[in-house]
């Protein structure tokens, strides 16, 4: 059943550009027009919605932290994203012009099901993006909009969480074009991008070899930084998230600007930090910013482990370890540089001699509050 992998886990990542494309299928036009008729809230509802709350937990909040960005940018609507374990406790502002995305691969989660009943209970409206059919978060939501990664076994979520970024962008590409976002040049070709990214997943796949031997080096470490900026960010967090979940490791992510304020004072010689680096197309000045952040961290002895866009030169004098991964639009880049973090956890939790699919003192659908 691990189709000749070692581990659910392999198999998961390995089947991820599969889940992906899964999950775009038939919701994208040959117009490039979206038709996500499971969503059944009303577009007069989505009109008329004022903001937009996300709430879920573990790797699926990173998806939602992501999903920030891209429907501010591309719809204007606010954002707010909430663990949802946090929501309900500090008497959220909600209304029924409120929508509420609930992200949860299981469809169980206690904490996300307790915050989006809260929601429902003040008026908001709560789409799930959710990846088990008829599971009680979608059944107590007012529309539901599935991923489409087939089953998940492996505690630690891989392909889930690419298919609840595709997910939610769908959602905001969605908005956009009910609100009537201009449609303009730039989301044209993100549409454009977005149905074809599964191609760009499998490419990362096939180019992992180096990350794994540069994690078996690493067994031996306590600890490994993550950096990164914009949607660089919650990419960070979540390659902290799997290094905890499965090589038992401190693993921390921080938002490279955060640097100076703070975390710079834990580098010392060869402590292993990742980056990474946004595109150095667009938003130029995020990029450079963090060209500067390594070589700050670098000057103070660390080792450093860039993943940066396919052609981007200027990262290569100041990187021990560089991991390439394929040009995308800079919002889409979670779905590839999210990858190789995957790989290297996974690698170094096998180095250490870990179980992998079923890490000590974690279950893969939390029932309880
Ligand atoms: C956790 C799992 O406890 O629940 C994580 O171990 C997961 O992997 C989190 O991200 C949220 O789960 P779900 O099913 O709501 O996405």
């Amino acid at each position: 059943e691990k189709g000749g992998y070692d581990y659910f886990m392999l198999k998961e990542i390995a089947e991820q550009p599969k889940a992906v494309a899964d999950t775009l299928l038939g919701r994208i036009g040959a117009d490039g027009r979206l038709s996500l008729d499971e969503v059944r809230i009303p577009d007069g509802v989505l009109r008329e919605a004022q903001k937009v709350v996300i709430v879920a937990c573990g790797t699926a909040f990173h998806a939602g932290l992501i999903a920030k960005y891209a429907i501010e940018h591309w719809t204007r609507m606010p954002c707010e994203v909430e663990l949802a374990s946090e929501f309900r406790y500090r008497d959220p502002i909600l209304d029924h012009r409120t929508l509420v995305v609930a992200i949860s691969q299981s469809g169980e989660t206690m904490d996300t099901l307790m915050a989006l009943r809260h929601a429902r209970e003040q008026g908001a409206k709560v789409l799930a993006i959710c990846n088990t059919n008829g599971s009680t978060i979608p059944r107590e939501s007012d529309a539901v909009l599935y991923t489409h990664a087939g089953p998940e076994v492996a505690v630690a979520s891989t392909k889930a969480f690419l298919t609840q970024l595709v997910a939610c962008y769908l959602v905001a590409l969605y908005l956009g074009q009910v609100r009537g976002t201009k449609w303009g040049d730039e989301i044209q070709a993100v549409v454009k991008e977005l149905a074809e990214i599964g191609t760009q997943v499998e490419e990362v796949l096939g180019t992992m070899e180096p990350v794994r031997e540069l994690a078996r080096g690493l067994a031996g470490k306590n600890t490994v930084l993550f950096l990164g900026r914009h949607v660089g960010h919650p990419v960070a967090l979540e390659g902290a998230l799997k290094l905890k979940e499965l090589a038992y490791m401190h693993a921390e992510g921080f938002a490279a600007g955060e640097l100076k304020h703070g975390p710079i004072a834990l580098i010392e010689e060869d402590l292993p930090v990742v980056v990474i680096v946004p595109s150095p197309r667009g938003r130029s000045v995020l990029h450079d910013k963090i060209v500067s952040n390594i070589q700050e961290i670098r000057a103070r002895g660390a080792r450093t482990i860039v993943i940066a866009e396919e052609g981007d030169e200027t990262v290569v004098p100041y990187a021990d370890h560089l991991v390439r991964i394929p040009v995308t639009p800079t919002l889409l880049q979670p779905l590839v540089a999210t990858v190789p973090l995957q790989v290297f956890a996974c690698e170094l939790a096998t180095a250490r001699g870990n179980e992998v699919d079923q890490p000590r003192n974690l279950a893969k659908s939390v029932t309880v509050e």
